[in-house]
């Protein structure tokens, strides 16, 4: 018959971020009866287990939506029995043809539509790209292929990356997962600012004084200090993460919500920044630190971090647009791990009112409490805008306060993971989300030099406390651009 069937095949099954991320999305997604009525689920990786043992590895890692509970358990076993496991080898052609032969048993002869997540190190990535593609793609059907970061260290090693994957797969078939696309508020973006009029006409130079995109962890590297140390925060979080919300955030209004469109903007404005120099950053490194009786390890006590790292977990950078919207405001960004808490967010800050009324009598200088729309991507997702009101009373006296949309408070349903979103876009070919290959690019181009000139030099990174709220440097820097971080009291 005519009918089509998908065979999600997740290369590299027994590793975290399938545990963690793919299978639950996976599951989430059939839950929410998103996933096509045809589908099959195979973990690939080398050790030498059964059907019934990933079954098992996978259940664990499964939760139900906590607003409908009742079923779950069963719908758990009926994802179950889709799922399926493959041994074998990231390079070995044959052990991917074996996998051919058991996908088309299961297609049965429907059109056959084939997703592979690479959820593998880059080393052997390339490998698995030939094999898969040489030996497992669909015949009369889709092939698509999902990879996940790193996408190189730099421009040479991300162009060579590229050029490997274009031999075996066509650009459309290429999906670059940047997660922090796939997360409800980042894509709340477009829609706050293009389809609200008291934002949209102030989204430029003229009203926005400044933006800061804050990523910060309350755990340290532990256990990943081998990938870490060759990275590095700033390819690990700002390169990637913060620049994609930066792009979607200072893009010009694309022509249609279409995929191509809308990375055409992202494009340009990556393209109009100036490359990152040394005098636009500050980095840190943690160390260890005691508190309540407790000790928090160095960056550098991880068996599998050299002793003389110098590799930022910490970075502070300012960055610049030069085009006319946003010519001359600081896009800061901070990034770090083993700080005081988890949390990711962009906060906008505008210019103050010009020739207010309200001077310093009134309780609050109202050229610094200018106001402040801040969306918090993670935790407790939340859109606030910090406005400047009467106290209530007979005085007049004015403070600071916030409007609110707190999610939770707002929104009965469950947030879905960004997983899912990404997953379901790639069974469903929807590009928007994904990284094309001209905006790695443009993106490496900008951090580029100055990985260079940091790791050449040696720049030593400032030390700060595990816990703490990191490097006093951040502050140095912001303050070299007249900003002050929002999210310090
Ligand atoms: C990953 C980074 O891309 O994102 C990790 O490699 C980081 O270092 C993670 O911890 C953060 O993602 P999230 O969704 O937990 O904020």
């Amino acid at each position: 018959g005519n009918e089509s069937t998908v065979s999600i095949t997740v290369v590299g099954a027994s590793g975290d971020l399938a545990k963690r991320k793919i299978f639950p999305a996976l599951f989430a997604l059939y839950y929410e009866d998103c996933l096509p009525k045809h589908f099959t689920v195979y973990g690939y990786a080398r050790s030498k287990i059964t059907d019934a043992e990933l079954r098992n590895m996978v259940s664990k890692t499964l939760t139900c939506r906590i607003d409908k509970r009742e079923n779950c358990g069963k719908k758990m076993d009926q994802f179950l029995k889709r799922c399926f496991y493959h041994s074998g080898q990231y390079d070995s052609q044959q052990n991917f043809v074996d996998l051919d032969k058991k996908l088309k048993e299961h297609e049965a002869g429907r059109v056959s539509n084939r997703l592979f997540y690479l959820s593998i190190p880059p080393n052997i990535f390339i490998d698995a790209v030939r094999c898969a593609s040489m030996s497992a793609s669909s015949g009369n059907g889709w092939t698509r292929v999902i990879v996940e970061k790193p996408f190189g260290r730099d421009s040479e090693s991300s162009a060579a990356l590229t050029k490997a994957l274009k031999q075996y797969l066509e650009e459309e078939q290429i999906f670059r997962i940047d997660h922090y696309l796939g997360k409800e508020l980042v894509e709340n973006l477009s829609v706050l600012r293009f389809s609200n009029l008291i934002f949209e006409p102030l989204w430029s130079r003229q009203y926005i004084r400044n933006v800061q995109l804050i990523f910060s962890e309350d755990f340290g590297t532990e256990g990943r200090g081998g990938y870490f140390d060759n990275y590095g925060i700033i390819r690990d979080i700002m390169q990637n993460h913060l620049l994609q919300i930066l792009a979607l955030f200072a893009m010009e209004t694309p022509v249609s919500l279409d995929a191509e469109d809308i990375r055409n903007e992202k494009v340009k404005v990556l393209r109009s920044m100036r490359p990152l120099q040394l005098e636009n950053v500050a980095v840190g490194q943690y160390k260890s630190h005691t508190k309540g009786g407790v000790t928090y390890p160095a960056y550098t006590d991880d068996k599998t971090v050299p002793k003389d790292s110098l590799t930022p977990t910490f970075a502070a950078a300012a960055l610049f647009i030069d085009n006319a919207r946003w010519d001359d405001v600081p896009f800061l960004m901070k990034a770090g791990k083993a700080l005081h808490n988890k949390k990711a967010e962009i906060r906008v800050q505008f210019r103050h009112v010009p020739g207010n009324l309200y001077n310093r009598n009134f309780g609050i200088d109202l050229d610094r409490a200018t106001n402040e729309l801040v969306i918090r991507v993670q935790p407790d997702e939340a859109i606030y805008l910090k406005i400047n009101n009467k106290v209530p009373g007979l005085g007049m006296r004015l403070g600071r306060s916030n409007l609110n949309l707190h999610y939770a408070a707002r929104y009965s349903k469950e947030i879905p993971d960004a997983y899912e979103r990404l997953l379901l876009d790639a069974i469903e070919g929807e590009r928007r989300l994904f990284i094309r290959s001209d905006e790695l690019d443009a993106a490496w181009a900008l951090f580029t030099p100055l990985l260079k000139e940091l790791e050449e030099k040696k720049i030593i990174p400032e030390y700060y406390p595990y816990g703490s709220r990191g490097p006093v440097g951040a502050h140095y820097l912001a303050a070299r651009y007249n900003v002050r971080w929002g999210d310090v009291g």
